[in-house]
């Protein structure tokens, strides 16, 4: 029974290995099962799903789980359709809200594969009920999701006691600390010069890419934050050279994140992103300038006509990392204008998200700018929790430009060269469009401006009203000193029999109450912390505050926003309204991913 069991699981393994092309080593041969528990697998295929999703295989308690990659959250999460995890229920509950759905059950610890690592006792949340989701994920291709983000950024890891909810990656890391970063490839469907499959791995440098190791070393951590779950994969980009734009120049915006540095951006690494996130101005000057853009403001983004030729660059470390221009104008999502002919997408989107208290980050560099950088993630001090070397990320290019563009005449222009076609020219710099700025936009922008001054307003507001009960104070007192003593008595006993009073009047009158000695609680001084906790949480997301959500936490937005690109689909109303990545509407024809297009 056993042996037969094997045989076929290793020969589907081996099948699978050869379709990726990549050298895995793979050594379940023999009967010896210690070894097999020993042998090093640290590289893992990553299946692309539509250029939507990557997703990578993982074992929990014994059953196997599709989890995306998401480099921008830290938690694990899975829902199994029959065999369940062997494993324990930790009890203790938690909700991950998405804008597609709540990702909600217990925490449970079980043994956990990935590659060749195996971690005991790691916390996973066992989502049992994923009714909440608009779609069956199972049958979008994914079963879960796997953070590679800091183990700071967990929400599991905050609901457990001491170091039992750190993250898979701090687990596999602490087994071996000198191997504490990640790397990851990911390959471009529907493009005949992509040379090599998705892959992830740990602890080391996939096979052919060694000399990324060589390129500069981008600190992640240069740039001040409010807080540290707030920490991203970031770097920042080259002065003044951050974006070189289609017309060879480079678009030069201004920062948002008040400690970035004069002429650089702050841009997050998220491989949960199917689009980028850029500034709008970014965004306008890539595409406003293309003849028969159009901008869509239902869905927040550029439409461009496919055979438009766009050569753009995001640079660090003083190297430019080119976009293929089949990523810079995305065709992967079947998309139509109002006539129904097929357009393409702008996939650097502006970012509407960005709005956060006191600003961290420009923009999120997703799938359409990481499938252009072999990208390596070192978690230095992360790792092992305090000391060590800062974190830092080094990219190397996979695009060459003169390459991707003969791919792109390939593709989209039928093989001829016609990309001087007076057509496709630009506009000239004055006859750029703008796309508009949304109504949600300036309402989150209005807001941010209130609440990062909020400090200021609340001062300026006590101190009007300690003026005012002054003044009222003084009167008070020049009143009953000129009916004398006839009143004291009444004074005297208006202080004893209300003395809380006194104490609260400051808060009342910052309130616009008049009524001394009436307590209500939104204008105690819990009350007022409260008020500015709920106005960050509807700032930041869509989602009611939950426990998981404290009120310094930005994750609640971003998990809104990361929700947006894995439910690869077939509700576009939903992922739509969002400003976060665009997701594939439904399966565009002639691509073959049989998940995908079960899916419609
Ligand atoms: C994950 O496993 C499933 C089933 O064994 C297989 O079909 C799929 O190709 C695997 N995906 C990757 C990326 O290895
Ligand atoms: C740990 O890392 C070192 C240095 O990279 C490597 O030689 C060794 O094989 C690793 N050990 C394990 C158990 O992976
Ligand atoms: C890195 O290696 C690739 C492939 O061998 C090569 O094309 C490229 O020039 C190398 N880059 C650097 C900076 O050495
Ligand atoms: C793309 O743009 C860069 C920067 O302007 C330029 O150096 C490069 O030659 C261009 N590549 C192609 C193939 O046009």
């Amino acid at each position: 029974m056993r042996s037969r069991f094997l045989i076929p699981l290793a020969l589907l393994l081996t099948i699978l290995d050869a379709t990726h092309g990549i050298k895995v080593p793979f050594q379940i041969r023999t009967g010896n099962h210690a070894a097999t528990r020993l042998a090093r697998r640290s590289t893992i295929p990553v299946a692309n799903n539509g250029n939507a999703q990557y997703i990578g295989n993982m074992t929990l308690g014994g059953v196997q789980a599709r989890v995306l990659l998401d480099t921008g959250s830290s938690d694990l999460w899975a829902s199994f359709q029959n065999a369940q995890p062997t494993g324990t229920d930790l009890g203790k509950a938690v909700s991950l809200a998405y804008a597609v759905g709540k990702a909600a059950g217990n925490v449970h610890a079980t043994t956990a594969e990935l590659g060749g690592f195996k971690v005991d006792n790691q916390a996973f949340l066992l989502v049992s009920d994923t009714s909440t989701f608009s779609t069956d994920i199972h049958v979008q291709g994914y079963d879960g999701l796997l953070g590679l983000g800091p183990n700071k950024g967990s929400v599991i890891r905050k609901k457990l006691d001491g170091n039992t909810g750190d993250t898979l990656l701090t687990h596999i890391f602490q087994q071996n600390q000198s191997d504490s970063y990640i790397t990851f490839l990911l390959d471009r469907k529907s493009d005949p010069g992509d040379a090599f499959t998705g892959q992830l791995t740990i602890g080391e440098v996939a096979k052919g890419f060694e000399n990324i190791t060589s390129m500069p070393k981008l600190d992640v951590d240069t740039v001040n934050r409010l807080l540290s779950s707030d920490q991203h994969w970031q770097a920042l980009t080259d002065k003044d050279m951050g974006i070189i734009g289609p017309d060879g120049n480079p678009i030069q915006v201004k920062s948002i994140v008040p400690s970035a540095p004069d002429g650089q951006f702050v841009a997050v690494f998220d491989s949960g992103f199917t689009f980028s996130q850029v500034p709008r101005d970014v965004s306008d000057a890539i595409y406003g300038r293309v003849r028969g853009a159009v901008y869509d403001t239902k869905d927040e983004l550029w439409t461009v006509p496919c055979g438009q030729y766009l050569n753009i660059s995001v640079q660090f470390g003083g190297r430019a990392y080119p976009i293929h221009p089949l990523d810079t104008v995305d065709d992967n999502f079947g998309k139509t204008d109002s006539q129904g002919n097929r357009v393409c997408i702008g996939a650097f989107q502006p970012i509407t998200s960005a709005f956060s208290l006191l600003g961290h980050y420009d923009m999120i560099l997703g799938m359409s700018f990481l499938r252009n950088a072999y990208t390596l993630l070192d978690f230095g001090s992360w790792a092992n929790g305090q000391s060590g070397d800062h974190p830092f990320i080094q990219l190397a290019s996979v695009t060459n430009a003169a390459q991707a563009r003969q791919d792109f005449i390939n593709v989209r222009l039928g093989g001829t060269d016609t990309t001087n076609d007076p057509k496709w020219a630009l506009l000239p710099p004055d006859q750029m469009q703008h796309s508009p700025v949304s109504e949600e936009e300036k309402k989150k922008k209005y807001q941010e401006l209130v609440l990062s001054r909020w400090p200021y307003i609340l001062t300026g507001c006590l101190v009007a009203v300690l003026g005012i009960v002054g003044f009222c104070v003084w009167r008070c007192c020049r009143r009953k000193g000129a009916k004398k003593a006839g009143k004291s008595k009444k004074l005297n006993q208006l202080l004893s029999t209300e003395p809380a009073s006194t104490t609260y009047l400051p808060l009342q009158g910052q309130g616009g109450a008049t009524h001394k000695g009436d307590h209500s609680p939104g204008l105690s001084p819990g009350g007022q912390y409260h008020a500015h906790a709920q106005s960050q949480y509807s700032l930041d997301s869509q989602y009611p505050p939950g426990p998981q959500y404290p009120p310094d936490s930005r994750y609640s937005g971003q998990h809104g926003a990361h929700a947006e690109y894995y439910n690869a689909g077939q509700h576009p109303s939903e992922q739509w309204h969002s400003d976060a990545g665009y997701l594939p509407p439904q399966h565009p024809s002639g691509h073959p991913h049989p998940s995908y297009g079960n899916a419609q």
